[in-house]
Protein backbone atom coordinates (compact mmCIF):
# COMPACT_ATOMS: atom_id res chain seq x y z
CA UNK A 1 0.00 0.00 0.00
CA UNK A 2 1.26 3.55 -0.29
CA UNK A 3 1.56 5.74 3.00
CA UNK A 4 0.31 9.45 2.44
CA UNK A 5 0.95 11.97 4.96
CA UNK A 6 -2.34 13.60 5.20
CA UNK A 7 -5.57 12.21 5.54
CA UNK A 8 -6.60 8.81 5.20
CA UNK A 9 -6.10 6.81 1.88
CA UNK A 10 -9.57 5.16 0.18
CA UNK A 11 -9.86 1.29 0.51
CA UNK A 12 -6.58 0.02 1.63
CA UNK A 13 -5.40 -3.17 2.15
CA UNK A 14 -1.97 -4.28 3.45
CA UNK A 15 -0.45 -6.61 1.30
CA UNK A 16 2.37 -8.15 3.44
CA UNK A 17 5.37 -9.69 1.75
CA UNK A 18 7.39 -12.04 3.81
CA UNK A 19 11.02 -11.24 2.41
CA UNK A 20 12.99 -14.56 3.40
CA UNK A 21 16.52 -13.76 4.83
CA UNK A 22 19.38 -13.91 2.41
CA UNK A 23 22.77 -13.60 3.09
CA UNK A 24 25.38 -11.26 1.09
CA UNK A 25 29.12 -12.75 0.76
CA UNK A 26 30.73 -10.04 2.61
CA UNK A 27 30.40 -9.10 6.27
CA UNK A 28 28.57 -6.38 7.41
CA UNK A 29 30.26 -5.42 10.47
CA UNK A 30 33.09 -4.99 8.47
CA UNK A 31 31.32 -3.02 6.12
CA UNK A 32 30.00 -0.86 8.76
CA UNK A 33 33.47 0.24 9.15
CA UNK A 34 33.87 1.47 5.11
CA UNK A 35 30.71 3.45 4.37
CA UNK A 36 32.35 6.51 6.49
CA UNK A 37 32.46 8.43 3.16
CA UNK A 38 29.42 7.52 1.72
CA UNK A 39 27.27 9.03 4.86
CA UNK A 40 27.38 12.47 3.93
CA UNK A 41 25.56 11.60 0.40
CA UNK A 42 23.68 8.71 1.15
CA UNK A 43 23.01 9.15 4.68
CA UNK A 44 23.14 7.44 8.29
CA UNK A 45 22.29 4.01 7.63
CA UNK A 46 21.77 4.45 3.98
CA UNK A 47 18.32 6.61 4.49
CA UNK A 48 19.34 9.49 2.02
CA UNK A 49 17.86 12.75 3.17
CA UNK A 50 18.35 14.16 -0.03
CA UNK A 51 15.92 13.77 -2.67
CA UNK A 52 19.32 13.70 -5.42
CA UNK A 53 20.77 11.00 -3.90
CA UNK A 54 18.76 7.02 -3.51
CA UNK A 55 18.68 5.42 0.07
CA UNK A 56 21.22 2.38 0.06
CA UNK A 57 19.02 0.74 3.18
CA UNK A 58 17.22 -2.29 2.79
CA UNK A 59 18.53 -3.02 -0.78
CA UNK A 60 18.62 -6.11 -2.13
CA UNK A 61 21.63 -8.23 -1.19
CA UNK A 62 23.87 -8.19 -4.13
CA UNK A 63 22.35 -5.19 -6.04
CA UNK A 64 24.60 -2.81 -4.64
CA UNK A 65 28.01 -4.56 -5.40
CA UNK A 66 26.53 -5.32 -9.27
CA UNK A 67 26.29 -1.51 -9.42
CA UNK A 68 29.34 -0.68 -7.44
CA UNK A 69 30.94 -2.85 -9.93
CA UNK A 70 28.82 -0.72 -12.77
CA UNK A 71 30.58 2.42 -11.68
CA UNK A 72 33.84 0.69 -11.38
CA UNK A 73 34.12 -0.99 -15.13
CA UNK A 74 32.37 2.17 -16.67
CA UNK A 75 28.86 0.78 -17.51
CA UNK A 76 27.18 2.74 -15.17
CA UNK A 77 28.50 6.71 -15.55
CA UNK A 78 28.10 9.31 -12.80
CA UNK A 79 30.97 11.13 -12.45
CA UNK A 80 31.14 11.01 -8.42
CA UNK A 81 30.39 7.61 -7.81
CA UNK A 82 33.26 6.93 -10.55
CA UNK A 83 35.61 8.86 -7.80
CA UNK A 84 33.85 7.06 -4.68
CA UNK A 85 34.25 3.36 -6.05
CA UNK A 86 37.57 3.28 -7.14
CA UNK A 87 39.21 3.09 -4.16
CA UNK A 88 37.24 0.01 -3.05
CA UNK A 89 38.85 -3.66 -3.30
CA UNK A 90 36.19 -6.51 -4.56
CA UNK A 91 36.15 -7.40 -0.35
CA UNK A 92 35.29 -3.79 0.16
CA UNK A 93 32.28 -4.35 -2.24
CA UNK A 94 31.12 -7.64 -0.95
CA UNK A 95 31.18 -5.91 2.78
CA UNK A 96 29.16 -2.60 2.00
CA UNK A 97 26.36 -4.46 -0.24
CA UNK A 98 25.95 -6.75 3.09
CA UNK A 99 25.99 -4.23 5.17
CA UNK A 100 23.62 -1.59 3.25
CA UNK A 101 21.28 -4.75 2.81
CA UNK A 102 20.68 -5.22 6.14
CA UNK A 103 19.77 -1.99 7.45
CA UNK A 104 16.25 -1.16 7.77
CA UNK A 105 14.66 0.39 4.43
CA UNK A 106 13.28 4.11 5.37
CA UNK A 107 9.18 4.47 4.85
CA UNK A 108 8.35 7.23 2.44
CA UNK A 109 4.86 9.52 2.38
CA UNK A 110 2.90 11.19 -0.32
CA UNK A 111 0.63 14.31 -0.03
CA UNK A 112 -2.73 14.17 -0.51
CA UNK A 113 -2.67 16.10 -3.48
CA UNK A 114 -0.25 13.48 -4.91
CA UNK A 115 -2.88 10.56 -4.94
CA UNK A 116 -4.59 10.47 -7.93
CA UNK A 117 -0.78 10.74 -9.35
CA UNK A 118 0.38 8.00 -7.35
CA UNK A 119 -3.34 6.06 -8.41
CA UNK A 120 -1.98 6.37 -12.00
CA UNK A 121 1.52 5.24 -11.60
CA UNK A 122 -0.29 2.12 -9.60
CA UNK A 123 -2.36 1.33 -12.75
CA UNK A 124 0.97 1.04 -14.60
CA UNK A 125 3.04 -0.53 -11.92
CA UNK A 126 0.86 -3.39 -11.27
CA UNK A 127 -0.94 -3.28 -14.72
CA UNK A 128 1.82 -2.84 -17.11
CA UNK A 129 0.62 -0.59 -20.37
CA UNK A 130 -0.82 -2.84 -22.92
CA UNK A 131 -0.98 -0.09 -26.09
CA UNK A 132 2.82 -0.54 -25.89
CA UNK A 133 3.14 -3.38 -24.30
CA UNK A 134 4.69 -2.31 -21.22
CA UNK A 135 4.95 -5.58 -18.51
CA UNK A 136 4.30 -4.47 -15.19
CA UNK A 137 6.77 -3.20 -12.81
CA UNK A 138 5.76 -5.67 -9.76
CA UNK A 139 6.48 -8.89 -12.23
CA UNK A 140 10.28 -8.11 -11.19
CA UNK A 141 10.37 -5.36 -8.44
CA UNK A 142 7.88 -7.03 -6.39
CA UNK A 143 3.85 -6.03 -5.52
CA UNK A 144 5.51 -4.33 -2.77
CA UNK A 145 8.39 -2.51 -3.88
CA UNK A 146 10.43 -4.57 -2.14
CA UNK A 147 12.84 -6.37 -5.63
CA UNK A 148 13.97 -10.01 -5.47
CA UNK A 149 17.90 -10.45 -4.80
CA UNK A 150 19.72 -9.93 -6.32
CA UNK A 151 19.03 -8.44 -9.57
CA UNK A 152 15.89 -6.67 -9.08
CA UNK A 153 16.47 -3.59 -7.03
CA UNK A 154 14.05 -2.70 -4.21
CA UNK A 155 12.34 0.58 -4.99
CA UNK A 156 9.81 0.83 -2.33
CA UNK A 157 11.05 3.24 0.61
CA UNK A 158 13.66 5.26 -2.44
CA UNK A 159 13.37 8.88 -3.20
CA UNK A 160 11.09 9.69 -6.10
CA UNK A 161 13.24 11.81 -7.76
CA UNK A 162 15.99 9.56 -7.80
CA UNK A 163 13.65 7.05 -9.41
CA UNK A 164 12.48 9.34 -11.82
CA UNK A 165 15.68 10.43 -12.90
CA UNK A 166 16.74 6.98 -13.46
CA UNK A 167 13.92 6.46 -15.48
CA UNK A 168 14.52 9.12 -17.66
CA UNK A 169 18.60 8.11 -17.81
CA UNK A 170 16.94 4.62 -19.30
CA UNK A 171 15.02 6.14 -21.04
CA UNK A 172 17.31 8.51 -22.69
CA UNK A 173 20.06 5.72 -22.87
CA UNK A 174 22.19 7.33 -20.75
CA UNK A 175 22.07 4.36 -18.42
CA UNK A 176 22.50 1.11 -19.94
CA UNK A 177 20.65 -1.96 -19.43
CA UNK A 178 19.03 -4.38 -22.18
CA UNK A 179 16.03 -4.75 -19.73
CA UNK A 180 14.86 -0.97 -18.37
CA UNK A 181 15.85 0.76 -21.47
CA UNK A 182 13.26 -0.74 -23.76
CA UNK A 183 10.28 -0.35 -21.17
CA UNK A 184 11.40 3.43 -20.39
CA UNK A 185 12.17 4.14 -24.00
CA UNK A 186 7.73 3.38 -24.21
CA UNK A 187 6.67 5.43 -20.75
CA UNK A 188 5.98 8.96 -21.59
CA UNK A 189 8.22 11.46 -18.51
CA UNK A 190 4.36 11.80 -16.94
CA UNK A 191 4.15 8.16 -16.85
CA UNK A 192 7.32 8.24 -15.20
CA UNK A 193 6.78 10.76 -12.77
CA UNK A 194 3.83 9.36 -11.74
CA UNK A 195 5.33 5.23 -11.01
CA UNK A 196 8.18 6.95 -9.27
CA UNK A 197 5.81 8.61 -6.88
CA UNK A 198 3.58 5.44 -6.46
CA UNK A 199 6.66 2.93 -5.99
CA UNK A 200 8.60 5.30 -3.59
CA UNK A 201 5.54 5.12 -1.41
CA UNK A 202 4.98 1.83 -1.26
CA UNK A 203 5.30 0.12 1.96
C1 LIG B 1 29.15 13.28 -3.06
C2 LIG B 1 27.97 12.41 -2.99
C3 LIG B 1 28.17 10.90 -2.96
C4 LIG B 1 29.01 10.17 -2.14
C5 LIG B 1 30.00 10.69 -1.12
C6 LIG B 1 28.72 8.78 -2.45
N1 LIG B 1 27.73 8.67 -3.39
FE1 LIG B 1 26.90 6.95 -4.09
N2 LIG B 1 25.71 8.03 -5.36
C7 LIG B 1 25.72 9.40 -5.48
C8 LIG B 1 24.85 9.78 -6.57
C9 LIG B 1 24.59 11.20 -7.06
C10 LIG B 1 24.29 8.60 -7.09
C11 LIG B 1 23.31 8.45 -8.26
C12 LIG B 1 24.14 8.18 -9.51
C13 LIG B 1 23.33 8.13 -10.78
O1 LIG B 1 22.52 9.05 -10.99
O2 LIG B 1 23.51 7.19 -11.53
C14 LIG B 1 24.85 7.52 -6.31
C15 LIG B 1 24.55 6.18 -6.51
C16 LIG B 1 25.04 5.14 -5.74
C17 LIG B 1 24.64 3.76 -5.87
C18 LIG B 1 23.60 3.21 -6.83
C19 LIG B 1 22.28 3.06 -6.09
C20 LIG B 1 21.16 2.44 -6.90
O3 LIG B 1 20.04 2.36 -6.36
O4 LIG B 1 21.37 2.03 -8.04
C21 LIG B 1 25.35 3.05 -4.94
C22 LIG B 1 25.28 1.56 -4.70
C23 LIG B 1 26.21 3.99 -4.24
N3 LIG B 1 25.98 5.25 -4.74
C24 LIG B 1 27.07 3.64 -3.22
C25 LIG B 1 27.96 4.53 -2.60
C26 LIG B 1 28.97 4.14 -1.64
C27 LIG B 1 29.18 2.70 -1.18
C28 LIG B 1 29.63 5.26 -1.26
C29 LIG B 1 30.81 5.39 -0.32
C30 LIG B 1 31.95 4.54 -0.60
C31 LIG B 1 29.02 6.38 -1.99
N4 LIG B 1 28.02 5.88 -2.80
C32 LIG B 1 29.38 7.70 -1.85
C33 LIG B 1 26.42 10.28 -4.68
C34 LIG B 1 27.39 9.94 -3.74
C1 LIG C 1 11.72 -8.03 -16.62
C2 LIG C 1 12.11 -7.44 -15.33
C3 LIG C 1 11.84 -5.97 -15.08
C4 LIG C 1 10.66 -5.26 -15.31
C5 LIG C 1 9.35 -5.77 -15.91
C6 LIG C 1 10.90 -3.93 -14.81
N1 LIG C 1 12.17 -3.82 -14.29
FE1 LIG C 1 13.02 -2.15 -13.48
N2 LIG C 1 14.79 -3.10 -13.28
C7 LIG C 1 15.03 -4.42 -13.62
C8 LIG C 1 16.42 -4.73 -13.37
C9 LIG C 1 17.11 -6.07 -13.61
C10 LIG C 1 17.02 -3.54 -12.87
C11 LIG C 1 18.50 -3.34 -12.43
C12 LIG C 1 19.27 -2.65 -13.53
C13 LIG C 1 20.77 -2.66 -13.27
O1 LIG C 1 21.29 -3.66 -12.77
O2 LIG C 1 21.39 -1.62 -13.56
C14 LIG C 1 15.96 -2.55 -12.82
C15 LIG C 1 16.16 -1.24 -12.38
C16 LIG C 1 15.15 -0.31 -12.22
C17 LIG C 1 15.31 1.00 -11.65
C18 LIG C 1 16.60 1.60 -11.09
C19 LIG C 1 16.62 1.43 -9.58
C20 LIG C 1 17.85 2.00 -8.91
O3 LIG C 1 17.97 1.80 -7.68
O4 LIG C 1 18.68 2.64 -9.56
C21 LIG C 1 14.09 1.60 -11.68
C22 LIG C 1 13.73 2.99 -11.18
C23 LIG C 1 13.15 0.65 -12.27
N3 LIG C 1 13.83 -0.49 -12.61
C24 LIG C 1 11.80 0.91 -12.47
C25 LIG C 1 10.94 0.05 -13.16
C26 LIG C 1 9.59 0.40 -13.55
C27 LIG C 1 8.90 1.70 -13.19
C28 LIG C 1 9.09 -0.66 -14.25
C29 LIG C 1 7.71 -0.78 -14.92
C30 LIG C 1 7.35 0.27 -15.86
C31 LIG C 1 10.11 -1.67 -14.27
N4 LIG C 1 11.23 -1.21 -13.62
C32 LIG C 1 9.96 -2.92 -14.86
C33 LIG C 1 14.09 -5.32 -14.09
C34 LIG C 1 12.78 -5.03 -14.46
Amino acid sequence: MIRISLGVVPGLLATMMLALPVHAAGDAEAGAQKVATCVACHGQGGVSTNPDYPSLAGQVPGYIGKQLHAFKNGTRVNDVMTGMVAPLSEEDIADIDAYYSAQEPPQRYIGEEEVEAARRGERIYRGGYRPFSIAACMGCHGPGGHGIPPSYPRLSGQQAAYLENQLLAFKSGERQHEIMNPIAFKLSEAQIRDIALYVSALE
